[in-house]
């Protein structure tokens, strides 16, 4: 074992000779440090913690269930994993970062490897902790801290800073699996721009493409594309187009030619392009371990950018696998073998299983191999890696051609792939229980370096109701990426394929949305600058009683959440730690009253946002506008809890240069005095004419002041 000290006291540790997967930035510096946990290196590594009563374990990214991750079996390997039920251990995404919070102290570790991970936090045992490594060649980090939040903070220094969007992809954007053609998809911007409802984008699911290969576009269905592009993106509306791993088999397909003759492919035991099927039948997998490939892969998104694209979504990178030809070969001889028999109940369910398992079966993962620097690897053992090394390729390429920020968001991900992509959470469904959660799951993610997260809208499954819809919106207006997306054949889910009564809430709430994006857009900057989270759970700031809490969240410093995530509920209970300003926001209004410590009943209609500011806190609002790039920054509207004195600082730039081009930092205070408040506005924005403020202070009294900044 070798030892390194990196930065703010993290420790590194190098068992065997590890792959590496590029999660970090930071190896460190060599130095003697033990080991003092309890492991066992061999072909599956162990690793033991003792779990005392009051012991709770937050992190691991994107998996289902509660934040305090007690008591559960969670593995860490890439799935597409259609059903979201409650006893599923795995999701898309492979997030080796938590925490272990003890009574008296609480450590970080990252185990930075690319296959298998398995955690048992008390499942099996209740007072044992364990980690399955499948390997004996791993990096591990420890991460001392005085705080949950000071853990992360450091961990979050050694991983990097996050990926960052372009401003217009904090935007509402519409998608649905089933949108066939230009017609259809040009019907839902006009009846976006009609029914007076906000919209940075729509998403194109891979109907777009010509028999679902990457890098075309359907000439019969999407004709004149490249106008329809500049049309849309002249109002301020992108298109986003998704991008799936397998690359179809198709004699003079020039992807697949190309692929072929630079030796791009994943390959089969007998050194042949190895042949999985996906949507479009039979394809080959790119090998985006291999740097070359992910060169030549990256530099195919020019396709798109040439079209005028600035947005992409990775799909399908875990790699989904339909069947592969030895599994379906032998599924069919079962099932051939069955003809005519009389099928007793163990037959019957093997022939059944046989046909379900033939969806990604990991024995795949066994069968197909990658080269890096030349050496051989069974997929199985880098696994985790390749949605993350296929958005990193994506990122190359789309950067080259664009030269400006670009959406790029990927379903499958793991530590590392942060600093390129976002992502979202995949293939949930319209059920009470996914809103609640996405509320849960986006603390797990941001702790784990994904800023640019959320969850499908309303539910990618399943049949939505506009009371979810609704509800989910006025969880997601916060969620830096907010997407209404379906599958298909699922009921319509756009705000107007309700009653009037749903358009009109929603549109209330989209509104309420655009006029939070100066907010959004600012904590979510200042976050990735400073390595803070964007998300918070409630127990990372208090102490026993809100460690519980679950489904109420900080959003930066200023916010609290208290979401619907239930049918038919106008109300819900809220226990607010600290006394803060409740804050009800539409289109036009703003309310503000006083709302003390402890439990209380919270009313929550249909068509607002509701949520609370904490003491000392302010926020800047805009003006709701019908897309990002008609956002106007003259007059802004402060929203501020003052009972002593507060400042803000809010970050601004111009939402589309690397390099965080032109940004402005104001930084505001309010100060309150016997009878009035003290304002000073430093470093005004340069568009900036007047603020004005709506401050309550702790008598629940409002004053409001018109703040000229240029006269
Ligand atoms: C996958 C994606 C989903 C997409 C579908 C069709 O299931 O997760 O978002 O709509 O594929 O491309």
């Amino acid at each position: 074992m070798q030892s390194y000290k990196l930065n703010n006291g993290v420790e590194g540790f190098e068992f065997g000779t590890p792959i590496d997967t590029g999660a970090l930035l930071e190896k460190g510096t060599p130095e003697k440090i033990d080991f003092k946990e309890k492991m066992a290196v061999g072909k599956i590594t162990t690793l033991e913690f003792e779990l005392l009563p009051k012991d709770r374990i937050y992190g691991l990214g994107e998996h289902l269930g509660s934040m305090n991750r007690r008591g559960k079996r969670l593995r860490s390997y890439c799935r597409d994993e259609a059903n979201h039920t409650e006893d599923k251990n795995e999701l898309y995404g492979a997030h080796n970062f938590f925490v272990h919070v003890k009574e008296q102290e609480q450590t970080g570790f990252f185990i930075d490897f690319p296959g298998e991970v398995v955690y048992d936090t008390g499942f099996q045992d209740d007072k044992r902790f364990t980690i399955e490594i499948h390997g004996k060649d791993f990096r591990l980090i420890k991460i001392p801290g005085n705080s949950i939040e000071e853990i992360v903070s450091r961990f979050l220094q050694v991983a990097g800073k996050a990926y960052i969007p372009p401003k217009w992809a904090f935007g509402y954007f519409q998608s649905r699996w089933g949108y066939k053609d230009v017609a259809e998809i040009n019907g839902v911007y006009e009846r976006f721009q009609q029914e007076d409802l906000p919209l940075d984008g729509i998403y194109l699911d891979l109907d777009y493409m010509e028999d679902f290969k990457n890098f075309t576009v359907s000439r019969q269905r999407f004709p004149k594309f490249k106008e329809f592009v500049a049309k849309l993106k002249r109002d301020g509306v992108y298109l986003v187009p998704i991008i799936d791993a397998g690359v179809k088999i198709e004699p003079d397909y020039d992807i697949y030619e190309e692929g072929l003759a630079g030796n791009h492919f994943c390959l089969n035991a007998q050194g042949n392009p190895y042949v999985a099927a996906v949507w479009p039948g039979k394809v080959h997998f790119p090998d985006f371990l291999q740097s070359k490939t992910r060169k030549w892969f990256g530099e195919k998104y020019q396709f798109l950018t040439d079209l005028g694209i600035e947005g992409v979504w990775n799909d399908m990178n875990e790699p989904a696998i339909f069947y592969d030809e030895k599994n379906l070969e032998e599924a069919v001889d079962l099932a051939s073998d069955c003809r005519g028999k009389n099928l007793n109940v163990h037959k019957f369910f093997e022939l059944k299983d046989t046909f379900a398992n033939l969806l990604n079966d990991e024995d795949y993962h066994q069968r197909f191999y990658h080269r890096i620097q030349g050496k051989k690897h069974p997929h199985r053992e880098v696994h985790n890696l390749y949605g993350d090394y296929m958005t990193r390729a994506a990122n190359y390429g789309l950067q080259k051609h664009l030269n400006k920020r670009f959406l790029l968001i990927s379903r499958a991900s793991s530590i590392g792939m942060h600093r390129y992509g976002g992502i979202w959470t995949g293939d949930n469904a319209s059920w009470w229980s996914h809103l609640e959660e996405n509320i849960r799951m986006m603390p797990s993610i941001n702790m784990c370096g994904f800023y640019y997260i959320g969850a499908d809208t309303g539910g990618f499954g399943g049949q939505c109701s506009g009371e979810l819809l609704t509800r989910w919106l006025q969880f997601s207006a916060f969620t830096p990426l907010l997407r209404n997306h379906s599958a298909l054949d699922t009921r319509p889910q756009e705000p107007y394929a309700f009653s009037q009564e749903v358009l009109e809430n929603t549109r209330s709430i989209l509104k309420g949305r655009y006029r939070l994006i100066p907010y959004l857009y600012s904590t979510y900057m200042k976050a990735v600058e400073e390595y803070q989270l964007f998300f918070k759970p409630l127990a990372f700031d208090y102490g026993e009683g809100y460690q519980e809490i679950e489904d109420q969240l900080f959003i930066g410093e200023e916010i609290m959440l208290a979401p619907i995530h239930k049918k038919n509920q106008s109300q819900r209970l809220v226990d607010l730690p600290e006394k803060m300003a409740r804050i009800t926001l539409t289109d036009q209004e703003t309310e503000m009253s006083l709302a003390p410590a402890g439990p209380q009943k919270l009313s929550y209609d249909l068509d607002h946002l509701r949520f609370f500011l904490r003491e000392n806190k302010m926020i800047p609002l805009g003006k709701s506008a019908k897309n990002v790039s008609k956002l106007s920054m003259k007059k802004l509207e402060v929203l501020a809890y003052i009972t002593n004195q507060g400042e803000h600082v809010f970050y601004d730039d111009d939402g589309i240069s690397l390099g965080n081009k032109e940004k402005n930092l104001m930084k505001i205070r309010i100060k309150s005095r016997e009878d009035f408040y003290d304002i000073e506005v430093k470093n005004p924005h340069k568009e900036l004419e007047t603020i004005d403020f709506k401050i309550i202070n702790d008598n629940g009294r409002i004053q409001k002041i018109s703040y000229r900044v240029k006269t």
